[in-house]
């Protein structure tokens, strides 16, 4: 047969068993044979390049790795979630929905709400070209590499799709997968994840999509990007999903009364602990989208839709005994260690009890019943002890008065609870500091996990975080469980980390009062080291965000000795990480702009800057217009928008509220 032939062949072929593997029941062939088939696709590809398409089911064993990932700006916006706790406050959501609407029934489309992370699919005739996450709803990041690896997701759709479709949903690990995989990853001496949400997003941001080829994640979607004027309810477009290829969740519902919705909360909260995957709540959504459009959004929200979120899981096991932890700023915390429970799928063997006055008002004690809770991704926590009857109980907990690891001293700052080792040598420390530096937050060091943070603390191959940076490679392979292939890797991660970006550069630092959020902004105004260990605590102040706490810890972490050591080691050892990120207002998110008459700017540089700011820009004045930028000469929509009582602004006044929504590298 002629090669082009045969890659067309095999291309069909294998998307007839992803089809069948994924949208119908099961798969007619074997994952040994589906791998021999992937493989030869991939041999023709390899040896004639000029033959392969551009949605070759092939990219689902990932590719070369990118240095990182571009921007992607949402419009519409990725929309967040109003919630309710209770039955009360789904009726109340109810009856305000019937009362704006005036009616007095509506349908509902129930579904339940998945604990993973949100992508949004862009298909052009009915390819897959674009894949980002959803960032801060406006801004995300472009992982088309990754999400072109996800099996259910569709790389070309099935039939019957306008031009530009935008898909959303939800990447997430069926609770199998999950426990499949981090037993495997145990075996191999990687470091387990936490839970399989975190699992997800770490796995759906990797630079590397050969890495998220080997996750098993899956896809299902729940929402479109735009309307398409032939689907009117939530249920048609579920259908729709299907036909083109999608999973979409067998247990989403349609409920024409109250009673039913609660019915199906009710049904689900019992399911939950049998349902293939973790959810923590249900999506309520309004199933006409006529009726979306009447109500339309507030702030980041939709007025048609809200979350009913389950209550956090809370079981009971044996409390062995309490340990104390030392953190990274040397805090000490005592943790439960607890007789192993599962609790919403994840195993919990230690629980944190905050601090001395937390054990002592709840009066836990070695060997007492405990009720230990895990909320979403928060660490576990022990709520209370139910103390056995008759056995006699273990002696009170008192916290030590020495450090645990280095025996150091412990002192309590004025008005805190917490007590804190302040050698900055000790080990427990430094273990921890380097952790957070290789954690995926930060510098993201794969195969540098708690384990080998502590054995290259313990061996005193580290004593600081440069010090990784000139780790000997003969030293590692002596090393328990560190083989030279690990090695090998371990030097490529730590090479690759060297191009990091300002923004986790920092996040790594771990200055206190200094998270995620924060060292992106921080950095996304100073952009390189320098210009911020210079920074002055007035300039630091003016960062958004910043308050006087947060910009005195930033100073005196650049100006104390040990820290400010730290980061001139670091830029000895060529660490010189800079800021590219592009900056974008969020001061229009949920707006739907138009603009009219004469204007300096052409309506697409217009356009452009409204929606980097998050608006959405349509041409027409409507009943969801929500601002119109009116220009010299306007005319009937100008009349139009006063007649409806829409906003209307100057195009200086749309400039000032659009901030510097201009990108800026
Ligand atoms: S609809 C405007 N449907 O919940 C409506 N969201 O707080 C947008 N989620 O980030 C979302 N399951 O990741 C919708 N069946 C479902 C969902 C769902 C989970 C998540 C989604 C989003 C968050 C909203």
């Amino acid at each position: 047969m002629k090669p082009q032939k045969e890659i067309s062949n095999l291309s069909e072929l294998i998307r007839k068993y992803n089809r069948q593997y994924y949208s119908e029941n099961g798969s007619s062939i074997t994952d040994s044979d589906y791998d021999a088939l992937m493989n030869r696709l991939l041999l023709l590809e390899k040896q004639y390049p000029e033959f392969k398409t551009q949605d070759s089911p092939s990219a689902r064993v990932g590719s070369v790795p990118v240095s990182g990932f571009a921007a992607v700006v949402h419009n519409p916006p990725m929309l967040s979630l109003s919630n309710v706790f209770s039955n009360e406050g789904f009726l109340q959501f109810h009856n305000r929905i019937q009362n704006e609407l005036k009616v007095n029934s509506v349908e509902y489309s129930v579904e339940p709400k998945l604990d993973g992370v949100s992508l949004s699919l862009v298909y052009r005739n009915s390819v897959l070209v674009r894949a980002g996450t959803r960032g801060d709803g406006v801004n995300g990041e472009d992982v088309t590499e990754n999400a072109r690896t996800i099996r259910s997701i569709p790389l070309r759709l099935n039939s019957g799709q306008p031009l530009d479709t935008e898909v959303r949903g939800e990447v997430f690990f069926k609770t199998s997968s999950f426990l499949r995989m981090n037993s495997e990853r145990k075996d191999n001496g990687k470091p387990v994840f936490a839970n399989p949400r975190n699992a997800a997003s770490g796995s759906l941001r990797q630079l590397d999509s050969s890495v998220t080829a080997e996750r098993p994640l899956s896809f299902i979607a729940y929402a479109s990007g735009g309307s398409s004027s032939n689907i009117k309810t939530q249920a048609e477009l579920l259908k729709q999903f299907h036909q083109w290829g999608f999973s979409v969740n067998s247990e989403n519902r349609i409920c024409t009364t109250a009673e039913q919705v609660t019915a199906v909360y009710n049904s689900l909260v019992e399911k939950r602990a049998d349902l293939p995957m973790e959810i923590d709540g249900v999506v309520i959504k309004l199933n006409s989208f006529s009726h979306r459009e009447l109500l339309g959004s507030v702030s980041r929200s939709p007025r048609w839709a809200t979350a009913w979120k389950f209550h956090a899981e809370e079981l009971s096991t044996v409390l062995e005994r309490i340990e104390i932890q030392v953190g990274r700023t040397g805090r000490l915390t005592p943790v439960a260690v607890l007789e192993p429970v599962q609790v919403g799928g994840v195993t919990v063997s230690r629980a944190t009890l905050h601090n001395q006055d937390e054990v002592l008002r709840k009066d836990v004690r070695a060997g007492d019943i405990v009720l230990v809770r895990r909320a979403g991704d928060v660490i576990p926590e022990v709520v209370k002890s139910i103390p056995p009857v008759d056995a006699t109980r273990g002696a009170a907990f008192v916290m030590p008065d020495k450090c645990p690891v280095c025996r150091g001293p412990v002192v309590q700052p004025d008005n805190e609870v917490n007590l804190y080792c302040i050698n900055p040598s000790c080990p427990a420390r430094i273990r921890r500091s380097l952790q957070h530096w290789a954690s995926r937050k930060a510098l993201d060091i794969e195969g540098m996990g708690q384990k080998l943070c502590e054995q290259l603390v313990d061996s005193g191959m580290v004593h600081s975080i440069e010090d990784i940076y000139s780790l000997n490679y003969h030293e590692l392979t002596s090393l328990e469980n560190m083989g030279e292939l690990k090695v090998s890797k371990l030097f490529a991660a730590l090479e690759r980390s060297r191009s990091v970006s300002l923004s986790r550069y920092l996040t790594g630092l771990g200055i206190p009062g200094i998270g995620e959020v924060a060292s992106r902004d921080i950095a996304a105004e100073f952009t390189t080291v320098e210009a911020l260990r210079n920074a002055a605590e007035e300039e630091l102040m003016a960062v958004k965000g910043v308050g006087p706490v947060a910009a005195a810890s930033v100073r005196r972490f650049f100006t104390s000795p040990v820290t400010s050591a730290v980061v001139q080691h670091l830029l000895d050892a060529g660490f010189n990480p800079v800021e590219k990120s592009i900056k974008r207002g969020t001061s229009l998110v949920g707006e739907t702009v138009v603009f009219t008459g004469q204007l300096s700017l052409t309506r697409q540089e217009a356009g452009r800057i409204a929606s980097a700011a998050g608006a959405k820009v349509t041409t027409a004045v409507t009943g969801s217009t929500t601002l119109l930028v009116a220009g010299e000469n306007a005319g009937s929509k100008l009349k139009k928008a006063r007649k409806l009582g829409v906003k209307i602004l100057s195009e200086d006044e749309f400039m000032v509220l659009a901030g510097k929504a201009d990108s800026q590298e």
